[in-house]
Parts: C-alpha cells; sequence; structure tokens
C-alpha cells in the first residue's frame, strides 16, 4: 500500500510541476508562517444589453454570446482578470455602471463627447455607422427622405441621437423603442416606416429574421461611430487592464480571429 502511495504521489507531483511550468508561479507550497497569499481577484461583473445580435445576444441556453462577449473574454484572459456578464437594459446600463453594480460594460456603445463626462471609455475596438432600412419599395434614397416618415429608434442611442436631430427631438414622428429588434419589428409589423441603427445590426436582422421585403440605406453624413468599452469615471487601473488587453489581442491575432469568425476576414 505504502509503495503505491508513493508512486501516484510521485506522479501527482510531476503533474503538478507540469501543470505549473506554464504558470509564474512559486514551485513550493508557502511554509507555514509566511503570510497567506492575496485572495483571489474579483470576478468582475460585465453589464450588456443582450439584445444585440450579433454584438451580444442570448443563446437558447441563456448564455450570453457575441463579437462583443468574445472580445471581452479574450482581453480578461490577456489582462488577467476574470469576468461574468449580466444581462442589463440599455434603458439602465450607463447608471448601472455609476452605481458600481457593474464593473464594465460591452454593449456595442459608441464613444461619445457627452458619453465620456460621465464614464471612460477603453480605445475603440470597432467602427460602426447608422443604417436606415425601410421597405424595399420606400421611396428612401438618402438620410434626409425619412423627414416624411414614422421612424422607429433605440431610445438613448445614436441612432436616437441622429433622427432626432433630423426630425426635431420631440417630434412625435420619432417612434422609441426599449431596443434595437423591437424597433425593426415593427418595421416589419408596418407600425414604422423606417428604422435607423447600428449596421452591424440592422444588416444580420433583415438577413435573419424577415423573408425579405426590406432593404437598407446608408448615407454618408453619418459619422464613423467607434465602440469602447466603458468603466466608471476614474477606474484608471481597470482601463489601464482592459487597454492593454486590447493591444495584446491585437497583437497576437486574437482579436482578426474573433472579427473574422463574425464578419469575415476584413479586420480593421
Ligand atoms: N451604438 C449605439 C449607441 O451606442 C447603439 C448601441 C446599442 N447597444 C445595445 N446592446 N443595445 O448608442
Amino acid at each position: 500500500i505504502n509503495r503505491r502511495f508513493a508512486l501516484t504521489a510521485a506522479g501527482l507531483l510531476a503533474a503538478l510541476a507540469i501543470a505549473g511550468c506554464g504558470k509564474q508561479e512559486p514551485a513550493s507550497a508557502p511554509a507555514a508562517g509566511t503570510p497567506a497569499a492575496p485572495a483571489p481577484a474579483r470576478v468582475l461583473v460585465v453589464g450588456t444589453d443582450a439584445a444585440y445580435t450579433p454584438f451580444e445576444s442570448q443563446n437558447d441556453r441563456g448564455e450570453i454570446v457575441g463579437f462583443d462577449i468574445d472580445v471581452v473574454k479574450a482581453v480578461a484572459q490577456k489582462a488577467g482578470f476574470e469576468v461574468k456578464f449580466v444581462n442589463t437594459p440599455w434603458e439602465g446600463i450607463f447608471n448601472s455602471l455609476a452605481q458600481g453594480d457593474r464593473d464594465l460594460l460591452v454593449s456595442a456603445i459608441t464613444i461619445t463627447d457627452e458619453r465620456r463626462q460621465t464614464m471612460d471609455f477603453s480605445q475603440s475596438y470597432f467602427d460602426a455607422r447608422q443604417l436606415i432600412a425601410v421597405r424595399n419599395d420606400a421611396p428612401i434614397a438618402r438620410f434626409e427622405d425619412i423627414k416624411t416618415l414614422k421612424v422607429g429608434v433605440q431610445n438613448g442611442t445614436t441612432g436616437d441621437e441622429v433622427v432626432g436631430k433630423l426630425l426635431g427631438k420631440s417630434n412625435t414622428a420619432i417612434k422609441r423603442f426599449e431596443s434595437t429588434p423591437l424597433a425593426l419589428k415593427e418595421l416589419e409589423a408596418g407600425g414604422v416606416q423606417a428604422v435607423v441603427a447600428d449596421n452591424g445590426v440592422v444588416v444580420h436582422y433583415l438577413a435573419n429574421n424577415t423573408a425579405g421585403g426590406f432593404k437598407t440605406v446608408s448615407d454618408t453624413s453619418f459619422p464613423v461611430e467607434k465602440y469602447g468599452i466603458a468603466v466608471k469615471k476614474g477606474n484608471a487601473e481597470l482601463l489601464a487592464r482592459i487597454n492593454q488587453g486590447l493591444e495584446g489581442i491585437r497583437a497576437d491575432g486574437t482579436y482578426a480571429k474573433i472579427y473574422a469568425s463574425y464578419f469575415g476576414s476584413e479586420s480593421k
């Protein structure tokens, strides 16, 4: 019995030694009397409005998946922190960060000067632009043409902002929805005649949720929007780690791989 135990123990030690090779941990356990190792770092809570395919959505098993999710997972791995994702409605998402209920946000969030006043953003990880969705037969060639239509937007988004500028913020022709899919559903149902939202989401929705009948209209007057990961204002330490992680996954090709798996090989 002793001999078998000794062999097993030796095997175990060998396995531990191999497992330990990749990590930068001391080879030996701390001796009695040495101060306890620091408590493991807290798992950081990531807020995301998971109704935004292909950036963030919930799959059949209730897991939060998407391009943003893969990017943040890779960033966390690179920078050495742990994350868990919590579905957080867009309406309260910025508040949840300010209150400290979420440590960071990834939600296809466009970096804007206004938002910069109340939160800090990582370097940008994705470029987007507004895109107009209308029925195929709608006589719409550019943004100005939607002036006479009922227009659906997701409340409080950059789409809401540009449409508000064109039509007037309090124009009742603007229908504001809790989520972008709800606005697009209303377009299908005929309750609105146009939707203005981020290009990636509009294209994905029309291709996967409608049987055709809708087209997109782009307009060069829409500015390029940069998505960033948000942290609470002043959380410079976390921000630095996120940026370090983003640089790391760009440098080692992980970002390009993730990008290609969602959008094809063209990676920025
Ligand atoms: N990029 C737009 C904005 O920042 C829309 C983002 C909406 N994201 C979401 N997951 N619902 O305003």
